[in-house]
């Protein structure tokens, strides 16, 4: 087992059952031994085929960043645009998820770390082989403190992402996930409770163990 396991001794359930959302980060750079240990976590994740078709991009330089979170903002609303959301005015104040999401696209350039989590290969298969790994990193953070979430970006910024990082056109970014020490806390989730989410031998049957 590699050195980075012991660290992450928060035990599995906390993790699960506190590791929501976090969309403001502290200013606190991340220690080096703490991301290369997230990143270490990520890779250890099921794959299709154990191909390990993955890259893990950790950006934090502040100047890329920072052009990086130009690009991100662009993308969410490119995103809106795409659902008829023209701007703030069309999310109500009640969105609560909405208007945090929006807030991070407003701040995520200062969030002292982001990982472009990459898949090597263009298609559907190689990005489903990242999102295990995604999950693994962000349980690894919680585990040291760290919170984070997990982002997409749109097309209209792909070129300009690949040209900032350096990304080959046979690549794809899955997922953008910014990583920082939170403005707030983590858990508990606002989650359907188990009776309305599982069932038993057939789509609509849930016996009483099950939904209680
Ligand atoms: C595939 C996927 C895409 C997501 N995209 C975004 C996003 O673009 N921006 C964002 O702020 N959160 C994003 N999230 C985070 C979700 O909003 C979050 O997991 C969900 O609202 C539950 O929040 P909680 O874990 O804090 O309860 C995404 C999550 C997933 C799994």
């Amino acid at each position: 087992m590699g050195a980075a396991a012991d660290r992450f001794a928060m035990t599995l359930g906390r993790a699960l059952y506190s590791m929501r959302a976090i969309r403001r980060f502290r200013p606190d750079p991340l220690a080096r031994a703490d991301l290369r240990d997230i990143l270490d976590a990520a890779r250890q994740a099921p794959n299709g085929g154990n191909a390990q078709p993955w890259r893990f991009l950790l950006v934090t330089d502040a100047a890329k960043r920072a052009r990086l979170g130009e690009l991100y903002r662009e993308a969410w609303w490119a995103k809106r645009r795409d659902e008829g959301v023209a701007g703030p005015q069309d999310i109500p104040p009640g969105k609560s998820v909405r208007r945090s999401a929006m807030r991070l696209a407003d701040e995520i350039g200062s969030a002292p770390a982001i990982v472009l989590v990459c898949a090597t290969a263009r298609g559907a298969g190689a990005a489903q082989s990242v999102i295990p790994a995604v999950q693994n990193l962000l349980l690894a953070a919680r585990a040291l403190g760290i919170g984070g979430t997990i982002t997409t970006l749109h097309a209209v910024v792909d070129e300009r992402v690949r040209a900032l990082f350096g990304i080959p056109d046979e690549a794809q970014v899955v997922y953008c996930v910014p990583l920082g020490y939170p403005r707030g806390r983590f858990g508990p989730l606002a989650r359907k409770p188990l009776a309305e989410v599982a069932a038993l031998d057939a789509w609509d049957a849930t016996p009483d163990w099950l939904a209680t």
